[in-house]
């Protein structure tokens, strides 16, 4: 049985005051459910985040560089992240990907080393409209899949979670019917089973993410090969991110 896991991706968003003020009502509002939950925060906040000492949410990161240290302008290493108190780090969210021209190579240094830290990566990919148009959307998944993780031992993939965000429907109000997210999904395990094989594919967690809401995290939620949501403009509301965790209240 796979543990389902939600979690939320505040991108550029709030201060570390409005951070704290939110995760503080989330414990509060959260009932202990079955579901792990995750905040991902932006950098600024992860450390007052942490001193909140969470009982029901997680910490995570949204980005990370894949060197221990040096002279990297800007960027953040994974120790850093593990330093403040993150459990999970996004990596590959199409939004690194195509505003800052991040490639599959560059994630997979990164996937790779958060895994050496214990750092547990939410890896997303997910095809464009066009591609999706063109029929590509199995080809651009199942290659992203598997290119972020090569090298990944057989020992460390449980520790990963995969999201699937179809590009069209992050933060379009589009999002992807329950059946068509689930058959993507099962086609990135198919992969995982050819790379690995089936018990592992078998345990890893994959989510949907794109426009996931209160009104239709169920759908998702019941479908088989569906273990969670990666939540963007939804999770920044406690009411409505407690209810997407609460979906079967
Ligand atoms: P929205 O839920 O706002 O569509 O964003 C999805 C997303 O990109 C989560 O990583």
């Amino acid at each position: 049985m796979r543990t389902p896991i939600i979690a939320g991706n505040w991108k550029m968003h709030k201060t570390v005051g409005e951070a704290v003020e939110t995760c503080r009502k989330l414990e509060e509002v959260v009932t202990d459910s079955p579901v792990e939950v995750v905040v991902c925060a932006p950098f600024t906040s992860l450390s007052a985040l942490s001193a909140l000492g969470m009982e029901k949410v997680q910490l995570g990161a949204q980005n990370m560089f894949y060197a221990d240290q040096g002279a990297y302008t800007g960027e953040i290493s994974g120790q850093m992240l593990v330093d403040t108190g993150c459990s999970y780090v996004i990596l590959g969210h199409s939004e690194r990907r195509e505003i800052f021209g991040e490639d599959d190579e560059l994630i997979n240094k990164k996937v790779l080393k958060a895994l050496e830290l214990g750092l547990r990566p939410i890896l997303c990919v997910g095809e464009t409209l066009s591609q999706r148009k063109a029929g590509e959307t199995e080809e651009v998944v199942v290659s992203q899949t598997a290119k972020a993780l090569s090298g990944v031992a057989a020992e460390q993939l449980p520790q990963v979670v995969i999201a699937y965000e179809p590009i069209w429907a992050i933060g379009t109000g589009e999002n992807s019917t329950p059946e068509d997210a689930n058959r993507v999904i099962g086609l990135i395990r198919s992969k995982l089973a050819e790379l690995y094989d089936g018990e592992l594919a078998g345990q890893v967690r994959i989510q949907y993410g794109g426009s996931v809401k209160p009104e239709n995290i169920a759908g998702f939620m019941q479908q088989p090969e569906i273990d969670g949501a990666l939540v963007g403009g939804a999770s920044l509301a406690v009411e409505d991110f407690a209810a997407i965790i609460d979906y079967q209240r």
